[in-house]
């Protein structure tokens, strides 16, 4: 495994749409293991693919609290089967947007289908954390930032702030090896 580095947006990469993945094979899985080991070091709960500039449709995530085991899952080409009419307001932050938090409507409940870490395909039904989780990952596979989620001030508020860290160069935390 390998940790990776995270971008950080404003980065076109971040807004490309992912490709499916044909099969969760040898090379995929070294992806998602790659993810979780970068997730979990950031630390982060969910990682998609297009992150760290790979545009494979992969993403991880854990939303175990910190006192519970680890519960990663790792998935390929997900697709919402269905969402509830019914939404939910939560404050979301992003690994690719560092320290700016913003709340984010979204379905409160969606099934999901993937292919899981064995290529076998998967359906759960997932609701609170792991709906919006879930949520926020897939987005980034379609090149969706939360912040595309917030109002246009809002969202130049930020991507302004950050372009302005990136100019200043590598924050103290981010430059340890
Ligand atoms: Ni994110």
């Amino acid at each position: 495994m390998a940790k990776l580095s995270v971008i950080t947006a404003p980065d076109p990469r971040l807004k490309i749409t992912a490709e499916p993945v044909a099969a969760v094979d040898h090379g995929v899985r070294a992806l998602m293991d790659d993810l979780l080991e970068t997730m979990y070091a950031a630390p982060g709960i969910g990682l998609a693919a297009p992150q760290v500039g790979d545009s494979r449709r992969v993403l991880v995530l854990d939303i175990a609290h910190r006192e519970e085991a680890p519960n990663p899952l790792r998935v390929a080409n997900p697709e919402v089967l269905w969402a509830s009419q019914e939404t939910s307001v939560d404050e979301e932050g992003c690994l690719s947007l560092p320290d700016h938090y913003g709340d984010v409507k979204r379905p409160a409940k969606v099934r999901v289908r993937f292919l899981d870490y064995h290529n076998a395909t998967v359906e759960i039904m997932a609701a609170g954390a792991l709906a919006k989780c879930l949520q926020h990952e897939m987005d980034h596979l379609d090149g969706i930032l939360f912040v595309d989620h917030l109002s246009l001030l809002r969202r130049n508020i930020i991507l302004r702030k950050l372009k302005k860290a990136k100019k200043l160069g590598p924050q103290p935390a981010m430059a340890r090896p």
